[in-house]
């Protein structure tokens, strides 16, 4: 029996002992710093306003992004609990209005070689981590390294940000070109959402979609949706340069009212497709393990 193999019965008997399971939303990037963990924690505070018990995962592996946002260093991460016997309470750190932050650390980079005891562990530490949520936020690198496409691969439903800006663009495509193109990717499975960032106005953003969607459609075969846009506000490059979130600190500001419509919109999308909620973390970890 190979690791794999192990963890998937696993998961098979924990998923028989409970139905209940989080949502799991990856947010990525073909192009670095066009704004995912700005949304991550803005989305998060806004589920969290919706009544959403959320913790983010920082899983980009050695740019500690929403540490920085969120003003407080954790005191464990991903690693502690696999190889260094901490739990998975040890290593969520809270945030504001409660929304949990775990960092991957370099624990990610580990996953692939785990003994059948520490995959175990982690599993049942995951499966934890399914009750102490409601919607788990994945923050991922930017680029199509093969550990971003494992975590895309692996989501159910994936965010992908693209500015207007022409390479930002032609960045998305080539990740949807190595997601679309992988052998394992299933497309029932892994629903793709735009979310257009730093535009002027409604038609920009929707400009933004209809450019990379008529390209994935045409080269690719494949069909991404829009989920909507992010305009290009003062209020937001203000609050990060102040270690601030700017839904938090101006919730009047034009970022913050776009990232709450984003939130509204996705809860509407759970309320017409239920099965979208029970994928839970620990089947996106299962299957992020057997692509590693
Ligand atoms: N809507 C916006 N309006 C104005 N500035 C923005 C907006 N979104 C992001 N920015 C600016 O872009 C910078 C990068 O944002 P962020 O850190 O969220 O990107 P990222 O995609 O997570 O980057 P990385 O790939 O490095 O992780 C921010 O510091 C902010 O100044
Ligand atoms: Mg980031």
């Amino acid at each position: 029996m190979d690791q794999a193999e192990g963890l998937r019965n696993v998961v098979k008997m924990q998923n028989r002992q409970d139905g209940k399971s989080a949502r799991v939303i990856t947010i990525t990037s073909g192009k670095g710093g066009v704004g995912k963990s700005n949304l991550a924690v803005n989305l998060a505070v806004a589920f969290s306003n919706m009544g959403k018990r959320v913790i983010i995962f920082d899983a980009d592996f050695g740019l500690a992004n929403v540490e920085v946002m969120f003003g407080t260093v954790p005191k464990y991460n991903l690693s502690d609990m696999i190889y260094g016997g901490k739990s998975i309470e040890d290593i969520i750190t809270a945030g504001p209005l409660g929304i949990g932050f775990i960092s991957g650390g370099s624990g990610i980079l580990g996953l692939n070689n785990l003994s059948v005891e520490q995959v175990h562990f982690l599993v049942s530490s995951l499966h934890k981590l399914e009750q102490l949520c409601d919607v788990l936020i994945v923050d991922t690198g930017a680029g199509i390294s093969a550990q971003v496409l494992d975590f895309v691969l692996a989501s159910p439903e994936v965010l992908l940000v693209s500015t207007p800006e022409p390479s930002s663009i032609t960045d998305s495509y080539s990740l949807m070109k190595a997601t679309f193109k992988n052998s394992e990717f299933i497309k029932e499975e892994t629903k793709v959402h735009l979310v257009a960032n730093k535009v002027t106005s409604e038609t920009e953003g929707k400009a933004v979609y209809d450019k990379l969607n008529s390209v994935v459609h045409r080269f690719l075969g494949g069909e991404i949706s829009y989920l909507g846009m992010i305009p290009q506000d003062h209020s937001l490059e203000k609050a990060v340069r102040t270690q601030q979130i700017v839904s938090l600190d101006s919730p009047m500001a034009k970022s913050s009212r776009a990232f709450s419509h984003l939130a509204a919109k996705l809860m509407d999308v759970e309320e017409d497709e239920p099965q979208i909620h029970g994928f839970g973390i620990t089947r996106f970890f299962d299957s992020f393990l057997h692509r590693a």
